[in-house]
């Protein structure tokens, strides 16, 4: 077999949304989805390496040439200021910046606020673009906690289905950009694969706009 491409996804939702989109695109994800607890995969049938990774890391793995192609949302390449080469938007993983805090929150108090939130350099911008001077605390997860808590004024943080923030209470109070999911190739290895990377890019946009067999029926 030629040499493997090594394919950086994205654990989690973003794996869920883009496995069925590689299957449609004629790329065998059985050994993925019968991962268990297993990180890395070389198919049986095709020339791909997968390496299930967390968002941050698919960018590292990328900039330091451990993978070829990334698949990462919008929000961790923007937040981690990537400059790998963006070649398709997989149009998956949808969702918006948001600004939000309990119904209570004012956002034109005339008070130095405290955000919390994952993406601190985004929030930054955002806030660095109204003028305002905040701080900024950094959260791992579940950043809806930080108004609920106290710990925080207002959060900045990515929403899908608004669920969570519903959930707990929260309202929207701004929104600050889209995210979608996207496919991102590290140069050398374009320069090395480039037939094997553009067509696999080529059978991924061909049915990255059409309706999935659930919709057509
Ligand atoms: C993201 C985000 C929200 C949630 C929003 O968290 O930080 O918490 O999804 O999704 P929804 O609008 O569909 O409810 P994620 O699930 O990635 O986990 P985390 O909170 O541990 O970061």
């Amino acid at each position: 077999m030629t040499e493997r491409i090594k394919i950086a996804l994205t654990k989690g939702r973003v794996e869920q949304q883009v496995l069925p989109l590689l299957e449609r695109a004629g790329i065998d994800c059985s050994l993925v989805r019968n991962k268990q607890r297993r990180l890395i995969f070389n198919s049986k049938t095709q020339p791909y390496q997968f390496i299930l990774a967390k968002g941050p890391d698919v960018t590292t793995f990328l900039e330091r040439g451990a993978a070829d192609i990334g698949i990462v949302g919008s929000d961790i390449l923007v937040e981690h200021q990537s400059t790998q080469y963006e070649l398709l938007d997989l149009g998956v993983g949808r969702c918006q910046f948001v600004l939000a805090s309990t119904r209570t929150f004012d956002p034109f108090a005339p008070k130095r606020k405290i955000i919390g939130t994952k993406y601190p350099l985004i929030t930054q911008r955002y806030f660095d673009q109204r003028g305002q001077d905040v701080e900024i605390i950094k959260i791992e997860g579940s950043v809806e906690l930080a108004p609920l808590t106290g710990l925080a004024d207002a959060i900045v943080d990515i929403t899908e289905t608004g669920t969570t923030l519903r959930e707990n209470d929260l309202q929207i109070y701004d929104y600050l950009q889209p995210v979608s999911t996207r496919l991102v190739v590290n140069r050398m290895a374009l320069k090395q694969h480039q037939t094997a990377i553009y067509q696999l890019v080529d059978q991924l946009a061909a049915v990255v706009n059409e309706p999935t067999s659930k919709e057509r029926a």
